[in-house]
C-alpha cells in the first residue's frame, strides 16, 4: 500500500523530535530569512507538520497559526503545545485554501518543506496571497529540486556515497521507495524556475533564494550531502 502523510505521521514526528539535523538545518535557514524582529507578528505556518518551526517563531514572539491537512500531525503538534505552552494555535486545514484564515489576517507565511507536498502551487500562492498583508512575507524552503528529483538517488562510490541527480525536468508527484524517506508520501517536484515563475506571477516581489551549505551535523547524518545543498529557500514579499 502506498504510504500518505496520516501513515507516516508518527514515524515523522519521532524523526523531527529525536533531532533531526535536517530539520533543524531547514528550520535555522527559514528563521534566518525572517524579519529581525518577529515580536508581535502574526505568523501563519503553513504545513506546521508536528511544530517544529510553529514552536520557534512563538518563541521569538511571533503569534503563530500552524495549519495542516494531517489530523495526526496536527494532534503532535497539540500534545507539545499542552505539554509545554508557547501561546501557538494549530488548526486542520488545506494550504490550497487555508479555509480557515482570515483575508488580510497574519503579516507572515513560512512554509517549512511542505509547498512540495502541495498538488496544487498555483491554489497555494492564491490562497496565501488572501491571507498576508501588504508587506507580508512569505519564506518557504523545498528539498533542493536539483538533487532530490523523481529518481535522484544515494549511491556508493570509490570515494564515498554520493547523490545522482534523477529527472530535473521531470515535473509532478513522485515517491521515493526508500523505506525510510520522508518522499515515500509523496513529493510534488518543480524546477527553480516554477517556483520562482510562480511567486512572481502571483504578485511577490522575490527578497533572496538561497541554498547554503549542509552544517557539519548535517553532513554526519546524510554523508550523501556532502558538497550538495540540501534546501532552496525563497524569500518574498508582498507589497
Ligand atoms: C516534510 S513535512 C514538513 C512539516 C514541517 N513544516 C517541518 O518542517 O517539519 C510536509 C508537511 O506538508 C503537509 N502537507 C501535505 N499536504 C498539504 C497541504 N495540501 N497543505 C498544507 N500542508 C500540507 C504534510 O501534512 C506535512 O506536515
Amino acid at each position: 500500500m502506498e504510504a500518505d502523510w496520516d501513515g507516516i505521521a508518527d514515524w515523522y514526528a519521532e524523526l523531527v523530535r529525536g533531532g533531526s539535523a535536517m530539520h533543524h538545518f531547514s528550520r535555522g535557514m527559514l528563521l534566518n530569512a525572517l524579519p529581525e524582529k518577529l515580536l508581535g507578528l502574526a505568523v501563519l505556518d503553513l504545513g506546521c507538520g508536528e511544530g517544529i518551526v510553529s514552536r520557534a517563531l512563538a518563541s521569538a514572539g511571533a503569534g503563530v497559526l500552524g495549519i495542516d491537512p494531517t489530523h495526526k500531525l496536527i494532534a503532535h503538534a497539540e500534545a507539545a503545545e499542552r505539554a509545554l505552552p508557547l501561546g501557538v494555535t494549530y488548526r486542520v486545514d488545506d494550504g490550497t485554501t487555508l479555509a480557515t484564515v482570515a483575508n488580510d489576517s497574519v503579516d507572515g507565511v513560512t512554509a517549512a518543506l511542505s509547498l512540495n507536498n502541495i498538488a496544487d502551487l498555483d491554489a497555494a500562492l492564491r490562497s496565501i496571497r488572501r491571507v498576508l498583508r501588504t508587506n507580508g512575507f512569505l519564506s518557504f524552503t523545498v528539498p533542493h529540486p536539483c538533487f532530490d528529483a523523481p529518481g535522484s538517488e544515494t549511491i556508493t562510490t570509490s570515494s564515498g556515497m554520493r547523490r545522482t541527480a534523477g529527472e530535473y525536468f521531470a515535473e509532478g508527484l513522485w515517491r521515493s521507495t526508500h523505506p525510510q524517506s520522508v518522499r515515500r508520501a509523496g513529493n510534488y517536484h518543480r524546477t527553480i524556475s516554477t517556483y520562482l515563475t510562480a511567486v512572481l506571477d502571483h504578485g511577490f516581489t522575490l527578497r533572496s533564494c538561497t541554498d547554503p551549505a549542509p552544517s557539519d551535523a548535517v553532513r554526519a547524518e546524510a554523508p550523501h550531502r556532502l558538497g550538495l545543498p540540501p534546501f532552496l529557500l525563497v524569500s518574498t514579499v508582498l507589497i
